[in-house]
């Protein structure tokens, strides 16, 4: 008889030559608990999703009680579906003004590609820029805007009308003209290494996009939901983009993502033809109901305000075991936290040790000396000792 993990690497098509393959019996809060009954403290959730830990109640509670209501019960903008109705108008409520509209997808790159689509039919303009290190998707339009040439390679030709700028250097900003439909920006770069941009650099850009009539996109999928200690980054700058694209976090561990923008800006894609950009599944109304229970709850509990506190507690204890196991720095904004090593072997060797001790850790897609900590944002303290015990050992012994 082969076993689940002979099936998974013989049936199911892979993504890399070193799965983690934790054969998952459970999650809860912030532990994974495997078939074998070991359990695994999560400091990715899931990539940025668990922020209120995995299979939260009040989000499981809504995923039951909409299922037995409805499941799909047409495509995307058809039928008037409460749960999405409801989170729509939360999401108006919590985003800066004038962001009041949303369209619903399925994930953060179907959400990119929404965006990219919206920005070159409101403008008439076909160029994109966009920024090195960053990472948007992996469809074609979001690869295509996509900072790393590794990744893009592959599959070229891509979307021929892309211009890269270095990540905050305010001095290229200039290269952005009237040619421009849309500049696309991570507020803080995830996969591109936690990197967080100087003060003037957002709110330079948010200037030069609006003298040549350029959208504005923030690609807030990692960022969002409190994980940087304030409900969006871009409030850590007062920066307001055109569009807003949202996923992850959003559905509270279902599959649900998102463009806002204004009224003006999202009647694009109703007319001129209509249906110009539909979906079947977007906006599925399960995933609505969950993403409604999660924003509430966050809200209600004040999940941000948590994250920015045991951030600050985390990023202290991390700063105590710099110049070990070839850890150098440490820098964050709450719960997104990058880990410098100063090689990629630190770096595996690093992260593989915790995973045997039983935490769970990865280095980004686009800097293999960044370690990338998004731990749910509930994390109590008591877990950060225990995680910060087990980093401390893993240093100690490589
Ligand atoms: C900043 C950012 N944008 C877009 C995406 C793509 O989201 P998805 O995997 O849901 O398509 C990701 C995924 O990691 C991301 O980190």
């Amino acid at each position: 008889m082969t076993t689940n993990r002979d099936d998974f690497f013989r049936f199911v098509a892979q993504t890399s030559p070193e799965p983690m393959a934790i054969e998952v019996a459970r999650a809860q809060g912030c532990v994974i608990i495997d078939k074998s009954g070991k359990e695994y403290l999560d400091f990715l959730s899931g990539i940025g999703v668990a922020s209120l830990g995995h299979t939260h109640p009040a989000v499981v509670q809504a995923v039951q009680a909409q299922a037995e209501r409805y499941l799909h019960a047409m495509v995307y903008g058809e039928y008037i579906q409460e749960p999405q109705v409801h989170l729509a108008r939360r999401l108006a409520e919590v985003t800066p003004d004038p962001l009041s509209v949303t369209y619903f997808t399925n994930s953060g790159t179907e959400a990119v590609e929404g965006a990219l689509k919206t920005a070159r039919k409101y403008t008439g303009r076909a160029r994109f820029v966009s920024f090195v290190g960053s990472f948007h998707g992996d469809t074609f339009g979001s690869l295509s805007v996509g900072g790393n040439p590794l990744y893009r390679t592959p599959f070229e030709p891509l979307l021929p009308t892309v211009t890269f700028l270095p990540f905050n250097d305010e001095a290229t900003l200039q290269r952005i003209d009237e040619t421009v439909a849309a500049v696309i920006i991570e507020p803080i770069q995830g996969e591109g290494g936690v990197r967080i941009p100087d003060p003037g650099f957002l709110p330079a850009l948010r200037q030069r996009c609006r003298e040549v009539g350029a959208l504005l996109i923030f690609d807030e999928v990692i960022t969002g939901f409190g994980r940087t200690g304030k409900l969006f980054a871009c409030e850590h700058w007062q920066v307001t983009p055109d569009i807003l694209v949202l996923a992850k976090a959003l559905g509270g561990g279902m599959p649900l993502g998102a463009f806002m923008s204004t009224p003006e800006i999202m009647a694009t894609l109703s007319h001129s033809p209509a249906l110009a950009h539909v979906t079947t599944f977007g906006g599925h109304p399960v995933c609505c109901a969950a993403g409604l229970a999660s924003l509430n709850f966050m809200l209600e509990t004040h999940v941000p305000q948590q994250a920015h506190a045991q951030g600050s507690v985390l990023l202290a204890r991390l700063q105590e075991l710099i110049g070990t196991g070839g850890f150098v720095t440490a820098r964050g904004r709450g719960l997104l936290i990058g880990m410098d090593f100063t090689t990629p072997e630190a770096t595996k060797q690093f992260v593989q040790s915790c995973f045997a001790s039983g935490l769970i850790l990865g280095w980004t897609l686009h800097q293999d000396t960044v370690v990338r900590l998004a731990p749910p944002l509930i994390i109590t303290t008591a877990d950060i000792e225990r995680a910060v015990t087990i980093m401390r050992h893993a240093l100690h012994h490589t």
